[in-house]
């Protein structure tokens, strides 16, 4: 079984509130479509949560009173992504069935009996970063996280998120143009130094996760989904350019 993460900066324009990438999901969509393994899909909210949780300052968890219309606007556009993901994916025959994951968390806690009956269905349980409330509470639950909790639970042979970047490189290749990828690295191995942050923090706490991760799965692979035959080709556990982690 494999968790695969679809990152909101592959399937939506970051910077433009609820634009959806059309293209890259769509291709995205075909490759999930050629792969018939069990598996569970997440997205991320993209342009469609961060822009709207930044400017309402929800990025930290803290109590609900006085927040109801962002927070409400935020689960609502999260969801809205949702459906349009569920249908693509269902136009290119992946039986996919949403479960928000506000309705399965409190707080902290998750129950992931439905992630399961939908699964052992034969379904393929799509869940993504969205909002969820405990008693007077509200806190941003990102995808990454929801793909360690699942992993915990399901002990996935890989997880794959798939990014708009080819993986991890030894130096930040927007500033510095000789930096090489690490085609594979062993968890321990990891060091981040933080770059920017948005509403579900910074590639340090990202990184953070997956080191957890690698606890419950064989490996994590990070990969670039502007390639979608890369996507193919993890899924099938080949080599592709990306950095697989273990
Ligand atoms: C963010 O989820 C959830 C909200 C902002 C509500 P993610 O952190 O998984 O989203 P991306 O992949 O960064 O867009």
């Amino acid at each position: 079984m494999k968790i695969v993460k679809l990152g909101g900066s592959v399937i939506t324009y970051k910077e433009k509130y609820k634009a959806v990438n059309f293209k890259h999901l769509r291709n995205l969509c075909k490759i999930l479509a050629e792969n018939d393994e069990k598996k569970i899909l997440i997205h991320g909210a993209g342009s469609f949560g961060h822009i709207q949780a930044m400017k309402a300052s929800l990025d930290k968890p803290g109590p609900i009173r006085g927040k109801e219309s962002p927070i409400s606007r935020v689960i609502t556009d999260v969801s809205e992504l949702n459906s349009l993901i569920a249908d693509e994916l269902n136009k290119y025959g992946v039986r996919a069935i949403s479960i928000p994951p506000h309705a399965i968390y409190k707080g902290y806690r998750s129950d992931f009996g439905i992630v399961d009956l939908v699964l052992n269905n034969g379904f393929v349980p799509l869940l993504y970063g969205d909002i969820v409330l405990s008693k007077g509470r509200y806190r941003i639950i990102s995808g990454d996280e929801i793909a360690l909790d699942l992993s915990r639970k399901f002990s996935p042979d890989s997880v794959l998120f798939v990014t708009d970047v080819d993986g991890l490189y030894d130096s930040d290749p927007k500033v510095n143009r000789k930096a090489k990828l690490i085609p594979s690295i062993f968890s321990k191995d990891i060091s981040v130094v933080d770059t920017g942050k948005d509403a579900t923090g910074s590639m340090a706490g990202k990184m953070e996760r997956i080191k957890k991760m690698v606890l419950y799965t064989n490996r994590v692979v990070i990969l670039n989904g502007k390639k979608p035959d890369r996507l193919l080709a993890a899924l099938k556990g080949e080599g592709t350019r990306s950095t697989v982690i273990t």
